[in-house]
């Protein structure tokens, strides 16, 4: 079948480990020093082979065809083992009914109502801020988007337990990730990291199940995405207690850590470029009234705004690492593919390649002048592509540009001495080590007067 030739493979395998310590160790190096062995590179993750696909085109080819290539191989199973079989992790049988069920939540006309709910709820979150506080950046950005989250997909404002919930998110984010390398067998011993992994996806169902109960009480039909799930548990489509509480796992693990990780890069970026900085504090002082929130019709208005996001998205895509399973003996680039054979695509891998990007390690959001990320553009996947390309796209970007004109607006964010920050791959590529002294802008930065 297909033309008999050898996918090239990735040097540096090791015997029985194949290149699982490398990436377990360095994977976005690993990565990005794949593509200079082919478009499609054979990697060993333990006993187990999978391809790494280095060309965006052939990208597309898999994100194009989900009945050939569905989401499988080890991210996605242990992702469905830990978040359930919601619309993110589940299998192309089940994918249609689910994503039509759940698109109504996230149709263009509702994105003015949800924008009006999050600018609140961010305004609200760093209202909370003091001058000179120090903070965990990636925790501050959590709160908010789970914040905005809770209100706007599941009408529930009450934050009491949010704190819990997020140590949770980052427990279960990292151990899915681990449980990648480990063999099926050693995923249920009782090692402190098994037990810490289990305890927090049993909270994190319960927490969730509260929500939902919550919910129900209230018996409120705000046409929000969980007034939606239930009611369609009550109209014959049929879907079981169990199969709502996995869509809220799953859309609440993808709201929350996603544009988080995006915000706490971009603030991150921005405190290492002061000439950035400085034109986003210039644009966002021009275009919002003094002391307000960023709402959703000055959004059109932010356009470096945007760019930084966009740039943040291509550097640090929060979606780094992704797997698919072949279902059927297929060719990828003219190489036989098996049936069963796990396929990887990185957004991370695409954008950090010199070809597409000039000088791809800098962050230079010009490159985006005139660009966005909506055009057809295979070298910027950071939402994927495809019938499973990801549902919240508008939803994050729109969250991501209220929440960082509001915070640039209001309060500069400077590194703190000694920090170092780095990416910690897990389900989500999240920085480390990101603690910000934060100060009051109007107050002690009168650098960029306000033109209003
Ligand atoms: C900037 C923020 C975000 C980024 C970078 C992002 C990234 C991604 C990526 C890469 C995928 C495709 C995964 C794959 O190919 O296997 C995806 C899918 C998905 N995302 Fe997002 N996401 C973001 C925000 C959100 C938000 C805010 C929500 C929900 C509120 C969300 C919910 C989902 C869901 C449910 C899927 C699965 C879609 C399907 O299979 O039909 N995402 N996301």
């Amino acid at each position: 079948m297909g033309i008999a030739r050898t996918i090239p493979r990735a040097p540096g395998s090791l015997p029985l480990l194949g290149h699982a310590l490398s990436l377990r160790r360095h994977p976005l190096a690993f990565l990005v020093s794949l593509p200079a062995h082919g478009d499609v590179v054979r990697v060993k993750l333990g006993p187990a082979a999978a391809l790494v696909l280095c060309d965006p085109d052939l990208v597309q080819k898999v994100l194009l065809d989900d009945r050939t290539f569905d989401k499988g191989g080890p991210l996605i199973e242990r992702g469905r083992e830990g978040l359930g079989n919601g619309l993110a992790t589940c299998p192309h049988g089940d994918h249609r009914r689910q994503r039509r069920l759940t698109q109504q939540a996230f149709q263009t006309q509702r994105m003015p109502a949800y924008a009006q709910m999050m600018s609140k709820q961010i305004a609200e979150a760093v209202g909370r801020w003091g001058d000179g506080d120090i903070v965990d950046v990636l925790t501050a950005m959590q709160t908010i988007t789970a914040r905005t989250t809770l209100a706007t997909m599941f009408a529930d404002t009450s934050d009491a337990s949010l704190t819990d919930l997020l140590a949770d998110f980052n427990v279960f984010s990292r151990g899915v990730y681990k449980r990648m390398f480990m063999p099926p067998p050693l995923h249920k011993l009782p090692t402190p990291g098994n037990r810490r992994y289990h305890q927090a996806r049993a909270r994190l169902r319960q927490a969730i199940g509260s929500v939902i109960e919550n919910h129900q009480a209230r018996d409120d039909n705000s046409g929000d995405l969980l007034s939606i799930l239930l009611a369609a548990s009550d109209d014959g489509q049929g879907l079981s207690d169990a199969e709502i509480t996995d869509q809220v796992m799953s859309f609440l693990y993808a709201g929350i850590e996603t544009t988080a990780a995006v915000l706490a890069w971009a603030l991150h970026q921005l405190a290492q470029h002061p000439d950035l900085e400085a034109r986003l504090h210039t644009e966002v002082d021009a275009v919002m009234p003094k002391g307000a929130p960023a709402t959703f019709d000055l959004l059109p208005q932010l356009q470096f705004t945007n760019r930084i996001i966009t740039e943040t998205l291509r550097l640090h895509p929060p979606g780094w690492m992704l797997t698919r399973i072949a279902t059927t003996d297929t060719q990828l680039a003219g190489y036989p593919v098996e049936k069963g054979t796990t396929i990887v695509y990185s957004p991370y891998l695409i954008h950090h390649q010199a070809a597409l990007y000039p000088d791809p390690e800098r962050f230079d959001p010009d490159r985006w002048n005139g660009r966005t990320t909506r055009g057809r553009n295979s070298a910027l996947i950071p939402f994927g592509g495809g019938t499973r390309k990801c549902i919240g796209d508008t939803f994050g970007l729109t969250e991501a540009a209220l929440t960082l004109a509001t915070i640039t607006a209001q309060w500069r964010l400077e590194p703190t001495p000694g920090a170092t920050v780095r990416p910690v791959p897990g389900l989500i590529l999240n920085p480390h080590g990101l603690a910000m002294r934060i100060t009051a802008r109007t107050t002690s930065n009168p650098a960029a007067p306000r033109s209003t």
